[in-house]
Order: C-alpha cells, then sequence, then structure tokens
C-alpha cells in the first residue's frame, strides 16, 4: 500500500508526507503562547466531572482555577456537563448532545474521570468510556500529552530504584483518535462459535499529523524523539515507521528512533530517563502512559491534555473513577490540579499562571503534603492536599 491518498470528495490528493498541510497551530503547542501576564482575560470553561472520584478531584482543581482567577484578575466561568456513566443514568447516553454543544463553546474543558462496576456490563447497550472517545473524537482532539517527570520529593514513594528515574522527565505523545480505539469493532455468530473483531486502523495523514507535532514538542526539549511501533507485526506499525521516517526530513535537528513496543515497556523501567519524547499509537500510549506512571510514585501524580487543531482543550488526569475509593474523599488530586496547570497553559495562553501552579505543587509536596497513594501514614485527605497547594499558590 502506499502513502497516496483520495480525498474526502473523491478526486487524488497531495500524499500528507509531500509537504505542510496541516492547519495546526502548532506553534501554540511546540511553544506555549507568550503572554502579557499583566492582561485579563475571560474564559469559559466547562466541568465533567464523570464518575467516581472524578467529581472529588475536579473540585479541587476548579478551587485552585478560581484562586489564579482571581489573584491574576481573570474572569472563569464554569458550567457543568454530564458525561459517562452518570449520564448514561440520567439521560441514557454517556455523551449527551448538549454536553457536547457546551464543550464547543467552550474554552477549555475539564475532565474527571468515568467508568464504574455499576456499568460493567459487557452486554450493556452503552459504557461510560464511550462518552469519551466521543468527546475525543467529536471535537477532533488527536493529540494527547501525557508529561512524566520524578519529583525529588517523591522519589521513596516509586517502587523502582533512586539512581533509576532521578532526574526522568519525558513528554509521552499519545495518538487519540484512531488506531484500535476507533477501528471496526463487532461481534458475530459463526458455525465454529462466536467471533470478535477489533480493528487497528490509521489514515497515513493521521499518523502524519501526530508525527509532525512529536517532533516540533521535541524541537522545544532535547530534541530527541522515540517513536514506538510493533512493526515486526503490524502492517500498521510499519506504515507508522514509514510516515516517522519521511517527517524526520523536515527536522535536520532532531534525533529519530523507532522502538518496539514491547521492549519500550521493558526500558521504561529499566532506563526511564534515556527518553525525551515518545509518540505512538492510540492503544500503545495508553498502555505505555499508566506504566510510566510507576516512575512518579502514583498514577493520581499524572495529568494530560488533549489537543486538536484549534485552541480548545480537553484537560483530564491519566488516572481513572477509581471506585474502590470513590466517595470516601481520599484520592490524588494532584493529576487533576497539574492538568488545569496545562489548561491555562495551552488553551488560555497563560503561561506564568501554568507554572505557578506547577511550583505550588513542588512546594507543597517539598513541605510534605501527601495523600494516601504516595504511601504517606498520616495522609491528607483530596480538599487536604487541595488546600495544601493553594497555600503554595502565589
Ligand atoms: C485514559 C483512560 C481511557 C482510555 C478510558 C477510560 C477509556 O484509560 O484516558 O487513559 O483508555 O483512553
Ligand atoms: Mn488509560
Amino acid at each position: 500500500m502506499g502513502l497516496e491518498a483520495t480525498s474526502e470528495s473523491g478526486g487524488p490528493r497531495k500524499s500528507p508526507l509531500a509537504g505542510p498541510l496541516l492547519p495546526i497551530n502548532r506553534a501554540r503547542l511546540a511553544s506555549p503562547l507568550k503572554c502579557d501576564y499583566r492582561a485579563t482575560m475571560k474564559a469559559k470553561i466547562v466541568l465533567l466531572p464523570g464518575d467516581g472520584v472524578g467529581p472529588e478531584v475536579t473540585g479541587q482543581a476548579r478551587i485552585v482555577l478560581e484562586a489564579v482567577a482571581r489573584g491574576a484578575g481573570h474572569e472563569f466561568s464554569f458550567e457543568t456537563q454530564l458525561i459517562g456513566g452518570i449520564a448514561i443514568d440520567e439521560t441514557g447516553e454517556p455523551l449527551p448532545p448538549d454536553t457536547l454543544v457546551a464543550c464547543k463553546a467552550a474554552d477549555a474543558i475539564m475532565l474527571g474521570a468515568v467508568g464504574g462496576p455499576k456499568w460493567d456490563d459487557p452486554n450493556a447497550k452503552t459504557r461510560p468510556e464511550k462518552g469519551l472517545l466521543a468527546i475525543r473524537k467529536g471535537l477532533g482532539l488527536f493529540a494527547n500529552l501525557r508529561p512524566v517527570r520524578s519529583y525529588p520529593e517523591l522519589i521513596d514513594s516509586s517502587p523502582l530504584k533512586l539512581e533509576r528515574i532521578q532526574g526522568c522527565n519525558m513528554l509521552i505523545l499519545r495518538e487519540l483518535t484512531g488506531g484500535l480505539y476507533f477501528g471496526k469493532q463487532y461481534r458475530e455468530q459463526t458455525e465454529r462459535g462466536l467471533k470478535v473483531i477489533d480493528t487497528l486502523e490509521y489514515m497515513d495523514f493521521e499518523i502524519e499529523r501526530i508525527v509532525r507535532l512529536a517532533f516540533e514538542l521535541a524541537r522545544g526539549r532535547t530534541k530527541k524523539l522515540t517513536s514506538v511501533d510493533k512493526a515486526n507485526v503490524l502492517e500498521s506499525s510499519r506504515v507508522w515507521r514509514q510516515v516517522a521516517t519521511q517527517v524526520k526530513a523536515d527536522f535536520a535537528d532532531v534525533t529519530l528512533e523507532h522502538q518496539l513496543v514491547d521492549s519500550c515497556a521493558m526500558r521504561l523501567v529499566t532506563a526511564p530517563t534515556s527518553f525525551d519524547v515518545i509518540v505512538t499509537e492510540n492503544m500503545f500510549g495508553d498502555i505505555l502512559s499508566d506504566e510510566a506512571a510507576v516512575l512518579t510514585g502514583s498514577l493520581g501524580m499524572l495529568p494530560s491534555a488533549s489537543l486538536g487543531e484549534g485552541k480548545l482543550g480537553l484537560y483530564e488526569p491519566i488516572h481513572g473513577s477509581a471506585p474502590d475509593i470513590a466517595g470516601k474523599g481520599i484520592a490524588n488530586p494532584v493529576g487533576t490540579i497539574l492538568s488545569a496547570a496545562l489548561l491555562l497553559r495551552h488553551s488560555l495562553g497563560l503561561e506564568a499562571e501554568a507554572a505557578s501552579i506547577e511550583r505550588a505543587v513542588e512546594l507543597a509536596l517539598a513541605a510534605g503534603a501527601r495523600t494516601k497513594d504516595l504511601g504517606s501514614n498520616n495522609p491528607l485527605s483530596t480538599s487536604g492536599m487541595g488546600e495544601a497547594i493553594l497555600a503554595k499558590l502565589n
């Protein structure tokens, strides 16, 4: 199969590898918008608390965003909408049309988590997770940035050896609207039994836009990109590798290495500091980013930003709904609060404010603030952790 493609109108179109074609606002992604910190702004933020611990952690992120707005003179308005299991309970659908309409009209979206045992029946008509996939697709959010770093204060919270994780700082860029998550999927009764199909599909331009963004992000960091695939087995990975190699021609200053996903999984825990930017397929990125959370000490620490071609982005912690601890007020809100920092940086262009949240998190950790997942004997509650971070916000 070639890399030539046909346009949606049916006529031939130039291969996406032939030259610049992406309308994406790359400058914004690679280096945050420059902003005058004295300027004030109005922004509409949609909150999608979702299920499980979602409402608890988004509640803390909202308080932090409100404090930032007060401090800098911005006006943020918040509107809460339904998604996930709670949306199924209330409307029958995991992504009600009103939610999508509100999100499209917003400047940014802050999401908690979706899913839980209540909606896990394998024969159910729909699932909470479908709402999350539909909003990612519906808003064209194809790029999921998952920064992973080790915090000196939390080094003991990781089960890995100190010398392995010290100084670790990487960015996992997960493709978010294609691949195994969005290919054809069905069950079929056959004479020999039940047949079940999942499909890993990509268009070449979908690979190109995420890989190109990865090169741009790598250019703004240490200029080292690892493209992760399974090219020894999967056809889609062979094209992925081919596309990545061709895009490299436009980035002479960035080194590109290809790595198979299985050995990447091992290298993530044996030599994590050898990575800077990793770019990979949707499901590989889902799995590798949970693994990478071990480097930070807890899944509860990791933020993410899902971005598309415009400024609108969806910000969420990478952890799930944690139904086992939901409602107990013990979930770690840091991943969500750090996601709020990414929201300020990537959707609102408020770099100074974003950095002030990140600094407040570091200072709170340095002062000993810990939730239960971070291995403390005397842990703070979700709101206690939020307050500890607020207290360090300047
Ligand atoms: C994530 C989550 C989701 C995903 C689930 C809840 C659908 O695990 O954001 O990593 O698999 O993308
Ligand atoms: Mn996941």
